[in-house]
């Protein structure tokens, strides 16, 4: 099967956040973030996924050894370590032109302090930048009202909601993006 994923970075950076692939050695920060029920919670896993290491090693076998039509990058603190703070995934459908992300910062102490925002504007210039890509997609349980809260100050819009009622889509376009930013430098 072809890859429909368009050509996205391998790495993106600003002043605070740096997105990069993930390697193996990021696996016990993923782990300890997917197990901690207060990072998994809003995003609909109330206990955590509670992997273990062999449940590790699979995921790190299917999702980056064997791509699977999916980039994984860890977001790291823009430090001379670059410590890793959070995760970033893109996938990708039948759709032509778009990508869907999946953001967490695992490291609880350090949110609201914009770096989740940081990501996803960083990563979003980038690849509108490229031609790439001219739209993103978000999923979240309609109570995560604090990634409601950063996905709309961004510039997403509700795209659908799920039948079930509990989940919704959000779509940022690449024009809806530039109309946010051209509010922000003509509001100051
Ligand atoms: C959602 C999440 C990624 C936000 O990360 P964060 O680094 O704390 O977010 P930021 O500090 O960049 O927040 C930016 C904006 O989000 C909104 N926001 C932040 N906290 C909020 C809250 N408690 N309620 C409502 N909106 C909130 C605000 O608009 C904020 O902008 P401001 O700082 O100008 O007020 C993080 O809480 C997380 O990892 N949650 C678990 C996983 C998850 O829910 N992922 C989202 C679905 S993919």
């Amino acid at each position: 099967m072809t890859n429909p994923l368009p050509p996205l970075p391998e790495r993106v950076a600003n002043k605070r956040v740096v997105i990069r692939l993930s390697t193996r050695s990021d696996a016990p920060f993923l782990q300890k973030w997917w197990n901690d029920p207060n990072v998994m919670k809003p995003g609909g896993d109330p206990d955590g996924m509670q992997y273990d290491d062999d449940d590790m090693e699979a995921w790190f076998q299917r999702n980056v050894d064997n791509r699977n039509g999916a980039y994984h990058y860890v977001i790291c603190l823009h430090d001379p370590n670059e410590t890793p703070i959070g995760e970033f995934y893109i996938t990708c459908d039948d759709r032509p032109g778009a990508i869907e992300v999946a953001i967490l910062i695992g490291e609880t102490h350090l949110w609201g302090q914009g770096y989740a925002r940081d990501a996803i504007e960083t990563y979003a210039a980038t690849v509108f930048a490229s031609g790439s890509c001219d739209a993103m997609r978000v999923n979240m349980p309609r109570d995560n009202l604090r990634a409601i809260g950063l996905f709309e100050s961004i510039g997403f819009d509700v795209e659908h909601i799920w039948a079930n009622g509990e989940f919704q889509t959000m779509i940022l376009t690449q024009a809806a993006y530039e109309y946010e930013l051209y509010k922000r430098e003509n509001t100051g």
